[in-house]
């Protein structure tokens, strides 16, 4: 057993998830000063005001001073690209320069040029270039991250990127859980037809092979004009609910195209984006367990315009914050730095702000057994070094994270 004893703050996020993530008041951050918290391995056993730390714990002697510390739930990154080769600083010029996403996307860049990159560098470069990224934002206290496949397009190559995420895994855990999303239906390779013959040809014929080697954790789909229609989604939907696996979808970000209501009919653990969801997906969405996903980063690196988490907080969507780290549509990894920068936008209070990034992002992985510091929870803690909550997310950009487990 182990203790972090006299936290500075310590969030436990106990009423927010009495709330299940929902409806949140500032006073549902559920901040203890001067605390303690008693671990297993396993285990969250014991937390409280470290004056009144249980006799049959004192005697523990592997004990850690967190006097000059905040402590919250961990970090949680819940939707990245982050195994990629090439760039897109280019496009981002173009951009700049009055180019739009889609149009880039038509003559040549976009997803189908990350494609051709990512099938040009080695497994050992992608995986070392994916370790690279995944050390810098675990240095920003970010503890668990989701990460998708996505960037090869062709049978071979997605099996390469899921054992390659399956490896990352491997090589992170503990320190870092890693979650692995199967994106293979990401966008259409000009050799196919149709989105339809390539989702048959490869997308679900690759997800079969791969379901019994227990390696993906969700599977995913680009929803959007131009790449996967409703048909091509229900159908990847409908092989996923056969061999039991997760859902998460990229929903609604170019155009309201139902697919928050498709993600809460399919009961998916996520649907992201929803730049472009209506009155009906939002509805649907508070009415369902999915957890709505925005992505801040894409809108400002698009020039986009935003979610409209206000409606969504109003009707009771549990919503979450995730970075999208990509090179095309948002080449940034700092969940916490663009969840403190939209909120004022947004806006969101600080409960929703941080349990957007803990608890929240946690459910959106399907993992209810973290999110909250109470007993009975896994002991996977962010660590910063701050007396109060507040001079994070103040402190735009400067890291404060240190690691103590
Ligand atoms: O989440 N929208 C689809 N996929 C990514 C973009 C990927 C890319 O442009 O490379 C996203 O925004
Ligand atoms: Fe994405």
């Amino acid at each position: 057993m182990r203790i972090l004893e006299n936290i500075s703050e310590l969030l436990t996020l106990e009423s927010a998830l009495n709330k299940d993530g929902r409806h949140l008041l500032p006073e549902d951050l559920s901040i203890l000063n001067n605390a303690s918290v008693v671990f297993d391995n396993d285990n969250i056993l014991w937390v409280g005001h470290t004056s009144q730390l249980p006799e049959q714990y004192s005697v523990i002697t592997d004990r850690i001073d967190c006097s000059d510390l905040v402590v919250t739930p961990e970090l949680v990154d819940s939707h990245t690209h982050i195994v990629f080769g090439g760039n897109r600083a280019n496009e981002y010029k173009m951009r700049l320069d009055g180019a739009d996403y889609q149009a880039i996307a038509n003559a040549g860049g976009g997803i189908l040029y990350t494609m051709n990159e990512t099938n040009k560098a080695s497994e050992q470069e992608l995986f070392d270039l994916a370790v690279e990224r995944i050390n810098r934002i675990a240095s920003y206290g970010i503890g668990t991250i989701e990460i998708k496949s996505g960037y090869s397009l062709t049978y071979d190559g997605e099996l390469r990127e899921s054992l390659i995420i399956d490896r990352l895994k491997k090589h992170f855990y503990p320190r870092v859980q890693i979650f692995n999303t199967f994106l293979a239906a990401h966008a259409v390779p000009k050799s196919f037809k149709s989105s339809s013959e390539y989702l048959r040809q490869v997308v679900i014929p690759l997800l079969k092979d791969l379901a019994p080697k227990n390696i993906i954790d969700a599977v995913d789909i680009f929803h959007e004009s131009g790449y996967f229609d409703e048909k091509d989604t229900r159908e990847l939907f409908d092989v996923a609910k056969s061999l039991n696996l997760a859902i998460k979808i990229h929903a609604d970000e170019f155009n309201d195209n139902g697919g928050a209501t498709i993600a809460s009919n399919y009961q998916a653990l996520s649907a992201d984006h929803l730049l472009c969801t209506g009155d009906k997906g939002i509805t649907d969405l508070a009415n369902s367990s999915t957890v709505a996903t925005v992505l801040p980063g894409t809108g400002f690196f698009l020039g986009k315009p935003q979610a409209n988490a206000k409606k969504m907080l109003a009707a009771g969507c549990k919503l979450s914050i995730a970075s999208d780290y990509n090179p095309g549509s948002c080449h940034f990894d700092n969940v916490l730095f663009v969840a403190s920068l939209s909120a004022p936008m947004y806006p969101l209070n600080s409960a929703q702000l941080w349990t957007g990034i803990t608890l929240n992002a946690a459910h959106a992985l399907g993992l209810t057994d973290q999110g909250a510091i109470i007993a009975g929870k896994k002991p996977r803690f962010s660590f910063f070094n701050v007396k109060n909550v507040s001079e994070i997310t103040y402190n735009w950009g400067r890291n404060f994270a240190v690691q103590k487990l």
